[in-house]
């Protein structure tokens, strides 16, 4: 490289992955961390060889078209890159990466929390505790779904699902898997492939979500899908918030039809559906399936090995458009 990139960083970055930026390229960073809006966005590519987003910046059609000429790609911290409009950035010829990979085995730790916060009732429990409302131990009291020896349903077997899957064999559960296509078996690892999703629902004491955000999966479970799973499930998400119908899910919360839900994302996130906060059988988490020290480094470096490669005149190598 001669003279450093300019890259404008839409959010605070963990301190290594600023160290790097700084030392490697002309960052424009981001000090007080609050999300840029549209306009902020479109101002901060002003003069920048580069951007650096995450998740919470929305890079709409209308976005990339206001974009200054001299941004030439975009490698957004996160493996979710549904808050980038991939065709707009590819018609502009705009490169665009992720970070797929460094995030699998975190947030597969962050869905068996759910599997077993949920079926276990840790949220209920937890209150208990704190408002001092727990009373003798009860040969009745708490009792949840037991994990061992339950049917996993995984939607999604991508690196995540697997990972998931890995784990949850070691608790003891019955693993079975929809995708686009069944893997080979040396990834299936004895797991049971579904060719149709109402046959996963069908068997899913606890339904654990991986499939990413697209128009297809959008709202995929749906009051009709959740009535096929068996009474009494369990349903996780630690994918996109968009693949559930919230409506649909509290309904299902309400009436008993589920036992639990153990969720990580949502739609329209920060701002829930409100009755979620209500409900005691769901186990709730702020987005935090990538949230360890040692993960979101790696995104961060991820996104700049991606940004040394394009700025070096190689082939990213996460590109995604
Ligand atoms: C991602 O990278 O897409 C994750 O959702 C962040 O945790």
């Amino acid at each position: 490289m001669t003279d450093n990139p300019v890259v404008f960083v839409t959010r605070r970055l963990p301190e290594a992955v600023e160290d790097r930026l700084r030392r490697d390229y002309k960052p424009r960073l981001n000090g007080d961390d609050r999300p840029p809006t549209a306009e902020e966005v479109v101002e901060g590519s002003r003069d920048a060889d580069a951007l650096l987003p995450c998740p919470t910046d929305r890079i709409s059609a209308d976005v990339i078209a206001r974009l200054d000429d001299s941004v030439k790609t975009i490698a957004t911290f996160s493996a979710g890159f549904e808050h980038i409009d991939i065709a707009a950035a590819k018609d502009r010829g705009i490169v665009v990466t992720n970070t797929p990979d460094v995030l699998t085995d975190a947030t597969a730790d962050i869905a068996m929390l759910l599997i077993l916060g949920a079926a276990r009732r840790a949220h209920e429990g937890g209150r208990m505790v704190r408002e001092a409302t727990w009373g003798a131990w009860a040969p009745t009291g708490m009792r949840g779904v037991h994990v061992t020896g339950a049917r996993l349903g995984i939607l999604g077997m991508g690196r995540i699902g697997r990972a998931v899957a890995r784990r949850a064999t070691g608790f003891g559960m019955d693993i079975h898997y929809h995708n686009r296509s069944r893997l080979p078996s040396g990834l299936e690892s004895g797991a049971t492939f579904h060719s149709g999703l109402d046959g996963l629902l069908a068997v899913s004491d606890i339904l654990s979500i991986h499939c990413p955000s697209t128009p297809d999966t959008a709202k995929l479970l749906n009051a009709e899908r959740i009535a096929r799973l068996p009474d009494g499930a369990v349903v996780v998400n630690t994918a996109r918030g968009d693949a559930v119908d919230d409506d649909a899910l509290i309904a299902a919360l309400r009436s008993g039809k589920l036992f639990a839900a153990g969720l990580d994302v949502y739609d329209g996130e920060p701002h829930i559906h409100p009755d979620y906060r209500t409900l005691a059988n769901a186990f709730l988490l702020p987005h935090l399936g990538s949230a360890t020290v040692a993960t979101r480094d790696a995104m961060g470096f991820r996104a700049l090995d991606n940004l040394d490669a394009f700025f070096q005149g190689r082939e990213p190598p996460d590109r995604v458009a």
